[in-house]
């Protein structure tokens, strides 16, 4: 029995040598979005930590296995909806996750239940939900040429 509780020991130990990097890619000013202070107090404590190049990483970062799966959230995460990338998305793609945005802000999929336990900032209350709506709603009109069923069927 003893033995068992070394060999657990020695396997914790070994996978604090296997660690992901965590640095962070550059933040390109003239591409990254731009809201308002109103939005911004809300979307970056919530969202930006797997959604942008601006993740802060806690000090549990650093301990694996949690850290594997914080790199499995902040690169699914990017790839799914990179606010640092925001100019240079594709407006058909940018409407479509805007759109699962607002969706997922109203069934409380988003921020993740995982990350909430963590982050007691980003359990958003019933009008911050509605700040992030509402500006989710004044990105989608801004963007050009948009088929009309991308507007209608939401909600
Ligand atoms: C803990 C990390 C994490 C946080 C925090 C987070 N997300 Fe996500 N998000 C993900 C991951 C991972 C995916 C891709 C896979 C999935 O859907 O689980 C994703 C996917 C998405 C998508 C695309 C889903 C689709 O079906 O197209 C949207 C939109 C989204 N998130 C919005 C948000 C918004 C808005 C916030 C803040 C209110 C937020 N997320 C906070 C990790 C996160």
């Amino acid at each position: 029995m003893i033995k068992l509780l070394y060999a657990l020991i020695a396997v914790v130990i070994a996978i604090q040598f296997i660690r992901p990097d965590f640095t962070n890619p550059k933040v390109d000013e003239t591409v990254t979005l731009q809201a308002d202070t109103k939005v911004m107090n809300v979307l970056k404590p919530s969202c930006y930590d797997c959604h942008s190049n601006e993740t802060k990483y806690p000090w549990y970062s650093h301990i694996s296995p949690v850290s594997w799966m914080m790199e499995d959230h902040i690169n699914d995460g990017r790839k799914a909806l990179n606010f640092s990338e925001w100019a240079n998305m594709d407006p058909a793609v940018k409407t479509k996750r805007l759109k699962r945005a607002i969706q997922l802000l109203d069934h409380g999929t988003m921020p993740k239940t995982s990350y909430l336990l963590m982050h007691k900032e980003a359990d958003l209350s019933k009008d911050q939900k509605e700040t992030l709506k509402q500006f989710f709603e004044s990105e989608m009109k801004k963007l050009p040429n948009q088929p009309a069923y991308m507007y209608n069927d939401f909600r």
